[in-house]
């Protein structure tokens, strides 16, 4: 079990960084204040969600959301989701519905982005969007993400703070070590409590249709039970629902095998349950706490030179879907 690190407090640290000093910032309220500034003035910062840290632009600065997309390496028909305050703000983005409405009503602040219609007038760079008529958007829970949002009084771009196609960020030092030297400054809030990224619900035909683009940290059974209705999936295979489901993602260096129910000798184990292993996602099988783990355990196994790391099997229901999709999408051929 990895240890839980309390957030950092008191006086700004600097990161010393090979092309940009990095400023790692405690979660004060001077240095939100900061963080928004920066954002103001164009400059890329990463923050804590509840879900992963994210790689934060001024949603309508063209530039700044260029940096993002040249930071990560990631492909520019990726689209990015679009973070906002509360429900009141997400409206001044999107066409709303009373789908959407129920679902934010019900999910909102949390880790479930919606995709719906781009409204027109919404001060949004193109790129975010890459150009698509929809908008991916959501309200997240966490208290500085939301400190920070509401000081920063506009939307935010953000992706999960990482090179694209690498292991997602849980912790500010994840972000560090995968961006440092591309990003203005991190807001250090500690460790993730979610751990793994947002659930997508695409919103089409004005709310008729609803379908899951990609399995989050909100589980689908939850959202399904709301409904009272199941969601759709994408049923054409090697179809990407959400343009960043790439069947690659969220990689390691070393190579990953799933399933393993028994393990060799040169193998970094990672476990889940009662079994001998190098680190737990789970000794007592609970999902919530494995989701949690997931991202900072590969993390700590993949440091070092490459090899295999073996991952005990995963129940396929509520967060472990989400664990699933993570863990297939890291083992699948680069
Ligand atoms: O929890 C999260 O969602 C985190 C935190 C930082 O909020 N963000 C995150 O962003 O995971 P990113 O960029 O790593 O993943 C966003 C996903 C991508 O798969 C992208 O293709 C999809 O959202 N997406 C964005 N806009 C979309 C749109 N209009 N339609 C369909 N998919 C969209
Ligand atoms: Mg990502």
């Amino acid at each position: 079990m990895p240890e839980r690190r309390k957030p950092p407090f008191g006086k700004t640290r600097r990161h010393s960084m090979k092309s940009m000093q990095t400023e790692l910032l405690p979660v004060t309220p001077s240095a939100i204040a900061r963080a928004s500034q920066r954002l103001r003035e164009g400059a890329l910062v990463a923050f804590p969600t509840e879900t992963v840290y994210g790689l934060g632009a001024d949603a309508s600065n063209t530039h700044a959301v260029a940096n993002i997309f040249e930071a990560k390496g990631r492909p520019s028909f990726n689209p990015l989701i679009v973070h906002v305050s509360d429900l009141a703000t997400a409206k001044r983005y999107a066409e709303w519905n009373a789908q959407a409405e129920n679902l934010a009503q019900a999910f909102w602040p949390g880790p479930l982005t919606l995709v719906l219609p781009r409204l027109e007038a919404a001060s949004l760079s193109s790129l975010v969007t890459a150009g698509a008529a929809t908008v991916a958007i959501r309200v997240p829970a966490h208290p500085v993400a939301q400190r920070l949002l509401k000081q920063f009084d506009g939307a935010i771009a953000a992706p999960s703070a990482n090179p694209s196609g690498q292991i997602s960020p849980t912790r500010a030092a994840h972000v560090i070590e995968g961006l440092g030297n591309m990003v203005s400054a991190v807001l250090d809030a500690g460790p993730c409590d979610v751990g793994l990224e947002s659930t997508i619900v695409g919103i089409e035909d004005a709310g008729s249709k609803l379908r899951l683009l990609r399995p989050g940290g909100l589980a689908r059974e939850d959202i399904e039970q709301h409904l009272g209705a199941a969601l759709e999936t994408h049923q054409t295979p090697g179809l990407i629902s959400a343009p960043g489901q790439l069947a690659s993602h969220y990689a390691p260096k070393a190579r990953l095998r799933l399933n393993a129910t028994d393990w060799t000798f040169d193998e970094k184990r990672l476990g889940f349950g009662d079994v001998d292993c190098d680190l737990n996602l789970s000794t007592g099988r609970n999902l919530t706490e494995a989701a949690c783990n997931l991202f900072h355990c590969l993390h700590l196994l993949d440091a070092g030179p490459a090899t295999t790391i073996a991952v005990s099997p995963i129940p396929n229901i509520g967060l472990g879907q989400a664990i699933n999709d993570r863990l297939q999408r890291a083992a699948a051929p680069r």
